[in-house]
């Protein structure tokens, strides 16, 4: 089987019309307003709160920040707080740079989020709050975590990089727990390049954390505290209006790509496609599979440079483990046989090639290399 003449990524953004983006800048080099809660950045704030069904937004430059932010909003800069090993590494840094230490939770088989049933086990008089992420969209087990968090007196704040769009239960995934962070990174389902958004509960903690991502500046000479500049600048708010405008036809397409490689790839021995959520609108930002090497014939490891070799680069989110960086390996809750899902997962998990532009066709000759490697390895 031939290979790909150009190479196949993961994920690709789809770019809006760049006549469109032109137009805006236009406007923008007439006003010159190119940051500080420009009009752009007012705007996308609004489309985005009714997008998402929240009430309060505030725009980053990017996810990282955000959740710094969000830390530095609840005033959780000690002690510890639990979270998942199975993601990538801003979601521990965040915690480093806050100077708290992360506490790795084990994961759930079927979702890949932290499994609540381990989160009680890990509490200790220095935990602050929990950090879970709804990993690829798919809602971690949020009345269980909101349980634990009440009867603990913990705040939640979920990692929701990966969420924009999803809903669950009839709301917005985005809207539970006492604060999300939503990624427009590049990589992202909905993109400003870099960018993201934190959600907040209430329009007090909303102008809080205005005032955090701008120095702490509540008006031109009053410093409510240490802040930082977190602020999403004009021409990320102006390629993210354009980005909105098409997002449906974005989630559309992908669904369908979803539905070829759920039908194509179902049958093949040794490939385990994640059950599709209860109760959830989907986004169909990532599309994940399982490798077990005993019944595919090879290895995760060797299926993903197979597929190389084809010009197709999947990716082996989340490998490493964040628990298996220096920065963290040394930590009691980083020991390995405390964490025998998340490491299984990690050995196994490869992410498909999923996006707005990716040629249907070319998901069905994916899935055939697919079956193909799983055939010529008996
Ligand atoms: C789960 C998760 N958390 C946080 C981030 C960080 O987002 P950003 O790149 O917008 O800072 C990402 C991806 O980039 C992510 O996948």
């Amino acid at each position: 089987m031939h290979s790909f003449e150009n190479p196949i990524y993961v994920t690709r953004p789809t770019m809006p019309p760049l006549e469109e983006y032109q137009e805006m800048m236009t406007r923008l080099w007439e006003t010159r307003w190119l940051t500080n809660n420009g009009a752009f950045h007012q705007e996308l704030e609004a489309r985005l709160c009714d997008y998402l069904d929240v009430e309060h937004l505030s725009l980053f430059c990017n996810a990282t920040i955000a959740l710094i932010v969000a830390l530095q909003n609840f005033r959780i800069t000690t002690g510890e707080v639990i979270t998942t090993p199975f993601t990538f590494a801003a979601t521990p840094h965040v915690l480093y740079w806050n100077g708290i230490q992360p506490v790795f939770c084990d994961i759930d088989p079927k979702t890949f989020n932290m499994d609540p049933a381990r989160i009680e086990q890990l509490i200790t008089p220095q935990t602050r709050a929990i950090l879970p992420v709804h990993v690829y969209g798919t809602p971690c087990d949020i009345d269980a975590i909101q349980g634990i968090a009440n009867r603990h007196g913990l705040t939640v704040i979920y990692d929701a990089a990966h969420t924009f769009g999803v809903r669950y239960h009839g709301k917005s995934l985005c809207s539970y727990g006492d604060a999300s962070v939503l990624s427009f990174h590049a990589t992202k389902l909905f993109s400003t390049g870099e960018g993201g958004a934190l959600v907040t509960p209430s329009r007090a903690c909303r102008e809080r954390v205005d005032f955090l991502k701008n120095f702490g500046y509540a008006d031109e000479e009053t410093v409510i505290g240490p802040g930082i500049n977190g602020k999403m600048n004009e021409f990320q708010a102006a390629f993210g209006l354009l980005q909105l405008k098409r997002i449906q036809a974005e989630i559309d397409h992908r669904r369908e790509i979803d539905r070829i490689y759920r039908e194509n790839l179902a049958g093949i021995p040794g490939i385990t496609i994640p059950v599709e959520a209860l109760h959830t609108q989907r986004n169909f930002a990532y599309f994940p599979i399982l490798v077990d090497q005993t019944k595919y014939g090879i290895s995760r490891d060797e299926l993903h440079t197979r597929l190389r070799d084809k010009n197709v680069y999947a990716r082996k989110y989340f490998h490493p483990l964040c628990s298996h960086y220096p920065c963290y390996a040394a930590l009691p809750s980083a020991n390995p046989q405390n964490l025998p899902v998340a490491e299984r997962i990690a050995q196994q998990i490869l992410c498909l090639p999923i996006y707005g532009t990716l040629d249907l066709s070319t998901v069905e000759r994916i899935s055939q290399f697919l079956g193909f490697f799983q055939k010529s390895s008996l």
